[in-house]
C-alpha cells in the first residue's frame, strides 16, 4: 500500500485513482456520488439509490439489480476509472476516496454534484473487512489474515482508504457545513428506522416519496425490499463465486454476508473491543458524531 496526503491506497489502484482525481469532470446532470469506507454499507447504499431512482420500473424483471451485481451496476469509479464514457447520463457513481482527495471539480461550490456518505460502527466494519479479505484470499490452512492483524491494521489506520476515523470525520464535517451538498447516513440508523432514512435519502436525491400512507409507504416498502440483503443475496447474479468483470479476484458473492448490527461480539475479544472503543472515543471527541 502507499500513503498519499494522509490516506492509504492499494498499489494496484494508484493509476486509476490518479486519473480519476485529475481528469474527472462531473456533468450537470450527474445524480450523485456515493461515498464510503469499504465494508460500511456500500452495496446497500448503491442498491437503495438505484431502487429509489428506478422505482417506476413496475415489474421485478425490469429491475437491473436482478441482472447485475450492485458493484457492476455502479462500479467504484476511483478503482476502475474508464474516462468520461462511464455510464449514460444521468450517472450514479461510487467512490471510496476520502472527501479531501475528491476531484476539486466535485467539491467546488459551483458543482451541482451531490454526495451521499454511509458510515458504520467501527467494530462491525473491522469484522466485515476481516471476512471479506479472507474470502478473497481463502486458503486451506485457515484465515490468512488473523483478527489480531485486522484490528492492528484498523487501529493503526493502515487499511485501504484509511485511516477510518479521518475518512468518516471529513464527510461528517462537510455534511454539517453543507447539508445540501453532503448527506451523511449511518448503517445502524438504516437498520433501526429504514423507512425514515429511505425517505430522507429520496428527498436528498430529489425524488421524494408521497406522504400519503397508501401510495408513499408502499413505494418505500418496495424500495426497501428491492435493496434488501435477503433479496439480493438470493439473486443468481449475486450468488456466483465468479469474480467481478473489472476485478476478477473479488467474487460477486463476497459482498453479501449477514449484515448484523453488533455481530462483532462473536469475533472480537473484550480486549480488542475495548481498544477500538477507546480509539473511537478519542478520534470522534468534539465532532458530535458517535458510531
Ligand atoms: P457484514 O460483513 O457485516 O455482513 P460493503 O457493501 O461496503 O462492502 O459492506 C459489506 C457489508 O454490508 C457486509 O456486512 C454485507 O453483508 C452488508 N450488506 C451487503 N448488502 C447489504 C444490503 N442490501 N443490506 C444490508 N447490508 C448489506
Amino acid at each position: 500500500m502507499q500513503q498519499i496526503d494522509g490516506f492509504w491506497y492499494l498499489d494496484s489502484f494508484m493509476e486509476s485513482i490518479a486519473a480519476f482525481r485529475s481528469e474527472f469532470q462531473p456533468r450537470t446532470d450527474d445524480v450523485v456520488l456515493l461515498t464510503s469506507v469499504p465494508k460500511t454499507g456500500t452495496t446497500w447504499l448503491i442498491a437503495l439509490c438505484h431502487s429509489i431512482l428506478h422505482r417506476d420500473d413496475k415489474e421485478e424483471e425490469e429491475d437491473s439489480l436482478t441482472k447485475m451485481t450492485p458493484h457492476e451496476l455502479v462500479p467504484t469509479i476511483d478503482m476502475f476509472y474508464l474516462g468520461d464514457q462511464v455510464q449514460d447520463s444521468p450517472r450514479l457513481l461510487h467512490t471510496h476516496l476520502p472527501y479531501s482527495c475528491l476531484p476539486e471539480a466535485v467539491r467546488s461550490s459551483g458543482s451541482s454534484c451531490k454526495l451521499v456518505h454511509v458510515a458504520r460502527n467501527p467494530k462491525d466494519t473491522v469484522v466485515s473487512m476481516w471476512h471479506f479479505y479472507n474470502k478473497i484470499f481463502e486458503s486451506e490452512t485457515g484465515p490468512d489474515v488473523t483478527m489480531e492483524r485486522a484490528v492492528e491494521g484498523f487501529c493503526g489506520g493502515v487499511i485501504p482508504y484509511g485511516p477510518f476515523y479521518k475518512h468518516v470525520v471529513e464527510y461528517w464535517e462537510e455534511s454539517r457545513r453543507r447539508p445540501e451538498k453532503v448527506l451523511f447516513l449511518e448503517y445502524e440508523e438504516l437498520c433501526r428506522e429504514p423507512k425514515e432514512q429511505v425517505r430522507r435519502l429520496a428527498s436528498f436525491l430529489r425524488k421524494p416519496f408521497g406522504l400519503d400512507e397508501d401510495n408513499g409507504d408502499a413505494e418505500v416498502e418496495k424500495v426497501l425490499w428491492r435493496s434488501s440483503l435477503n433479496r439480493l443475496k438470493e439473486l443468481e447474479v449475486n450468488k456466483s463465486d465468479e469474480g467481478l468483470e473489472l476485478a476478477p479476484i473479488i467474487p460477486k458473492s463476497s459482498f453479501f454476508r449477514k449484515g448484523t448490527v453488533g455481530g462483532w461480539k462473536n469475533y472480537l475479544t473484550p480486549q480488542m473491543a475495548h481498544r477500538i472503543d477507546l480509539l473511537t472515543e478519542q478520534k470522534l471527541q468534539g465532532t458530535g458524531l458517535s458510531l
